[in-house]
C-alpha cells in the first residue's frame, strides 16, 4: 500500500488544516449530475494538482462502473490520498479494498431518526457494528475514517460512545457530518470542542448547506479543534450541497491565517472545470469564484477600487489570489472614473465634456433595460468624440447556414482578419451554435463563450432581437459584446465579430 504522509496524525495544528474533497462522491450525488470517466479523472488530477490532501473518489459498492472509476483514479498515482466510501458492511469495505484506495471511509447512522427509519438498528447494535467493521476496515487499509452519520442530531452520550468505539477499533480519523445541515456555528463549535476534549483522534467535518451555513459551520469546527475539512467544488452535493472548497479555503487562509496547502490561485479554474462537467453554472454572486466576486459597477465603488482596491474589496483576498480578475462593469450605476479608465485602457482619450456625454448615453441605454458592453462603449465614444473610425480588424463578409430537421446545423463564415481573407466551416447544436463556432474559428485565439442571452427589442415574429455575449480568452480576460438584428443567427454572429474586434483592439493597446 502506498504510504502518504498524513497530517491528521497530529491532533491539531493551528497553522494547518487539510482539505478532503468529496466532489466525486457527495458532489456527484447532486440531482442530475453524472461525471463521465474522463471527467472524473480530469477532476481528480486537478484536485491533486491544487494540493487537496484527500480525494473521496467514489462509493465503490454502489455499482460495478463506480468501482471501476475508483480503481482508475487510484491507478493514476496522484499525490493526494485516495479514499473510498463504504457503509459499515463487509462487502462495501471489500469493494473499497479491491480498488486499492489509501483510505476507507466507513459510515453508519447514529441519530435515532436515521437508526430507526433507515437501518432499523438499536444504538447497541450500531456500536457493535462500528466495532467490528472498523476493525475489518483496518485489516484492509492503514487509514480509516469513521463517520457517525447525522452526528449533529445524535445525543452527545451516544455519539461520544460511537466515536470512542471506532477509535479503539483502529479508526485513524473521525468525521462529524452535519448530514441535513441543521448545525449553527455555535452548536458546531460546542460539539467539536466536546469531542476534541474527549476523543484522542484527529477530527474532520462534513457540513451540508441546507440553511446556507455549511462554510460557517466548517470554519467553526476548525476553531474548535477540527484539523480537516470536507468540501466540494462549487459546493455541489446532496440537496443544497456541501461546504464550498473556494469559500472554505479562502475563509481559513485569509480570515483565520490558517494554511490549507491549496494553490488558491487555481480556485477559479477548478470551479470552471467542475461547472462545465457538472452542467451546474456558478451564479454571478457566488463568493470567491462568481463573475461578480470582484466586479464593480457603481460610481462610488469603481472610483474607490481604482484608487485603492481594498476600499470596496476584502483586501485580504484579492482577485489574483484566487485566479480571478477585477472587472469594471458598465450599467446604470456607472461613474465617470470607471468609464474614463475603460476608455483609457483602449487608448481613447475623451475631453471632460465628451466624457460626461458618454456617461449619460451609457446610463440611458442601461435605463432602457439593455446590458451595455465595452463594444457599445467604444461605439458611443466614437460617435461622440468623432474619432476617425475605430478600426475593425475582423470584418464579416458573409455567413451561410444550412439547417433542418434532418441535417446537422452547419455554418460557413467568410471574413477578413487583419486584412487576410479567411473561411471557416463548423457544425453545431443548432444554427446559433454553428454560427458562433464558425466565427470563433476564423481567429487563432482560444476563446470560450461564457454568457449568451437574447432579448427582444420589438414585438412580433419579425421582432428585432438583441444578443449579448461574454467571451473569455486563455488568460481569463472577459470581453462583453452584443449586436441586434431581426435574424437571431446573424445577431449572434455579429455579436461574436464585435467581441473579436474587442479582443484585437485591447490586445493591440496592451
Ligand atoms: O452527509 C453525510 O452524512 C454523508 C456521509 C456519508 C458522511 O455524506
Ligand atoms: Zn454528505
Amino acid at each position: 500500500m502506498r504510504q502518504v504522509a498524513f497530517f491528521g496524525d497530529q491532533k491539531r495544528n493551528q497553522n494547518r488544516v487539510t482539505v478532503f474533497d468529496t466532489t466525486l462522491r457527495d458532489g456527484e450525488q447532486t440531482p442530475g449530475v453524472s461525471f463521465t470517466r474522463d471527467e472524473k479523472i480530469s477532476i481528480a488530477h486537478q484536485l491533486s494538482d491544487i494540493g487537496v490532501h484527500v480525494i473521496e473518489a467514489g462509493f465503490p459498492a454502489s455499482s460495478a462502473d463506480e468501482k471501476g472509476f475508483v480503481k482508475d483514479i487510484v491507478s493514476e498515482g496522484l499525490e493526494s490520498i485516495i479514499c473510498g466510501l463504504a457503509r459499515a458492511t463487509q462487502s462495501d469495505i471489500e469493494a473499497c479494498a479491491d480498488c486499492g484506495v489509501d483510505m476507507i471511509h466507513v459510515f453508519i447512522p447514529t441519530s435515532e431518526v436515521q437508526r430507526v427509519h433507515t437501518i432499523k438498528k438499536t444504538h447497541e447494535e450500531v456500536i457493535s457494528i462500528t466495532e467490528s467493521m472498523i476493525r475489518f476496515a483496518r485489516s484492509h487499509a492503514d487509514q480509516v475514517m469513521f463517520s457517525a452519520m447525522d452526528a449533529t442530531r445524535t445525543g452527545i452520550t451516544e455519539l461520544t460512545e460511537a466515536y470512542r468505539t471506532a477509535v479503539n477499533a483502529g479508526a485513524t480519523i473521525i468525521n462529524v457530518p452535519d448530514t441535513v445541515g441543521v448545525a449553527s456555528p455555535s452548536s458546531m463549535r460546542a460539539l467539536v470542542s466536546s469531542l476534541h476534549e474527549t476523543i484522542a483522534c484527529p477530527i474532520d467535518v462534513h457540513c451540508h448547506n441546507d440553511f446556507g451555513m455549511a462554510v460557517a459551520n466548517t470554519v467553526s469546527a476548525v476553531e474548535a479543534g477540527a484539523s480537516q475539512v470536507q468540501v466540494t467544488v462549487n459546493g455541489i452535493g446532496e440537496r443544497a450541497g456541501n461546504a464550498d472548497i473556494a469559500q472554505t479555503v479562502m475563509a481559513l487562509e485569509s480570515i483565520y491565517g490558517i494554511r490549507t496547502g491549496i494553490s488558491t490561485e487555481r480556485l477559479v479554474e477548478t470551479s470552471r472545470m467542475v461547472s462545465r462537467f457538472s452542467g451546474i453554472s456558478v451564479g454571478p454572486t457566488q463568493p470567491v469564484v462568481g463573475d461578480n466576486a470582484f466586479a464593480h459597477e457603481s460610481g462610488i465603488h469603481s472610483q474607490g477600487v481604482l484608487s485603492e482596491a481594498s476600499t470596496f474589496e476584502p483586501g485580504i483576498m484579492t482577485p489574483e489570489m484566487v485566479g480571478h480578475r477585477r472587472r469594471l462593469r458598465l450599467g446604470k450605476h456607472v461613474g465617470r472614473h470607471a468609464v474614463a479608465q475603460m476608455l483609457s485602457d483602449a487608448h481613447i482619450i475623451a475631453k471632460e465634456s465628451e466624457l460626461d456625454e458618454i456617461v449619460v448615453r451609457v446610463k440611458d441605454i442601461s435605463n432602457r433595460g439593455r446590458k451595455v458592453t465595452e463594444n457599445d462603449l467604444f461605439e458611443i465614444a466614437e460617435t461622440i468624440i468623432g474619432e476617425a473610425g475605430i478600426e475593425k480588424t475582423v470584418i464579416l463578409h458573409d455567413i451561410t447556414i444550412i439547417n433542418g430537421n434532418h441535417v446537422m446545423a452547419t455554418a460557413t463564415v467568410r471574413a477578413s482578419v487583419e486584412g487576410k481573407e479567411t473561411t471557416c466551416c463548423r457544425i453545431g447544436n443548432g444554427p446559433v451554435d454553428a454560427a458562433m463556432k464558425a466565427v470563433v474559428g476564423i481567429v487563432p485565439e482560444q476563446l470560450t463563450l461564457k454568457e449568451f442571452s437574447v432579448s427582444a427589442i420589438s414585438g412580433g415574429s419579425d421582432a428585432i432581437g438583441h444578443v449579448s455575449i461574454a467571451v473569455e480568452d486563455s488568460k481569463g480576460r472577459v470581453y462583453d459584446a452584443g449586436a441586434s438584428s431581426d435574424d437571431i443567427v446573424l445577431a449572434s454572429a455579429e455579436a461574436m465579430i464585435n467581441a473579436l474586434n474587442l479582443v484585437y483592439r485591447l490586445k493591440k493597446e496592451e
